[in-house]
């Protein structure tokens, strides 16, 4: 019998690149969680919630995800939440994941940076056999650029474990131009830079992202496709793009799955990866992406081996 489409991409060593790790908070761990920290919760059931995932926006996302990261207050809530994340990626075959968190989300509600690090690492450690995993502290660009740079002081003691920082939160009114600063200190730093461009925000953002802020990975970048001398740029420099189909479908970036631009992409050469952004809240992991994006697309199982081969090559090491 031929192999499945799941089989074969549950068998590709892959990486995941775009993963919010307050965006893999399943219904279920947060009616737990909200029960062991006495939060309450706006919805009246699991199946409430995920009924109230529809989304019209970025925006319209964000507010629901913002509100159940609530739930997220001591080192076990941010443990069990990355084991649970760490343990799906395995059995989807990611062989390295590199992880945004968003701390200020967390340090608004009084939680300590050292409570959400703890937590993480000990995750880590525990799935390190299966997965090698590492974070990438975003900024929230919705916020000014001076919590961003507190952010990074508060960040300071725990440098061992951060590879990267990133740019994640409402695009549109918010370009990367505002963020010069926080990413030449963090460089200064020795940390990685990428940045989310491109998602609902316009090409030039992703410029100012390459440009300005030094971002060596594109997060999202689909709306690059509108200007060809930016097709030509992120090709030459072969600059990672990491793509969430799922997501755009979810956040009506895209119309539907059968209209996403990755084929596209693929075909002008561009260094493009699969990936989930926010699986609990998009109905599917990143093997989930792989499967509905070949079957709704028509890719080939050569395509999505390519895909996983950029995903494995674009990982950052320090
Ligand atoms: N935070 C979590 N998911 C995000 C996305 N898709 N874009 C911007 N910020 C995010
Ligand atoms: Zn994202």
């Amino acid at each position: 019998m031929p192999e499945g489409i799941g089989d074969f991409v549950r068998a590709l060593p892959k990486a995941e690149l775009h993963v919010h790790i307050e965006g893999t908070l399943e219904p279920e761990l947060m009616f737990a969680l909200a029960a062991r920290n006495q939060v309450e919760l706006p919805y009246a059931s699991v199946g409430d919630a995920r009924r109230a995932y529809e989304f019209s926006d970025l925006q319209s996302f964000l507010d629901i995800l913002y509100q159940g990261a609530a739930v997220l207050q001591t080192e076990e809530d941010f443990s069990d939440l990355m084991s649970a994340y760490l343990r799906r990626a395995a059995a989807d075959g990611v062989t390295r994941a590199e992880i945004f968190f968003d701390p200020q989300t967390h340090l608004s509600r009084g939680v300590a940076f050292a409570t959400f690090m703890a937590g993480f690492l000990s995750a880590q450690r525990k799935f390190a056999g299966e997965v090698d995993s590492a974070l990438i502290l975003c900024f929230l660009r919705h916020l000014p650029e001076e919590d961003a740079l507190r952010t990074l002081d508060l960040a300071e003691p725990h440098l061992d474990q951060i590879l990267a920082v990133g740019l994640d939160s409402s695009e549109v009114g918010f370009p990367p131009e505002m963020f010069k600063s926080a990413f030449a200190r963090a460089r200064s730093m020795g940390l990685r830079t990428v940045a989310h461009a491109g998602e609902e925000g316009p090409p030039e953002y992703v410029w100012q992202a390459l440009d300005l802020l030094g971002a060596e990975r594109i997060d999202h970048g689909v709306r690059s496709l509108e200007d060809p001398d930016l097709v030509k740029r992120l090709r030459d420099e072969q600059t990672p793009i990491t793509v969430c189909p799922l997501s755009n479908e979810r956040l009506q970036v895209v119309p539907s799955l059968d209209r996403h631009p990755l084929p596209r992409m693929l075909e002008l050469g561009l260094n493009v990866s699969i990936n989930s952004d926010d699986p609990a809240y998009f109905g599917g992991y990143v093997g989930d992406n792989y499967v509905q994006v070949a079957e709704a697309l028509k890719l080939s199982r050569d395509q999505l081996a390519t895909v996983a081969r950029n995903s494995l090559a674009s990982a950052l090491t320090r």
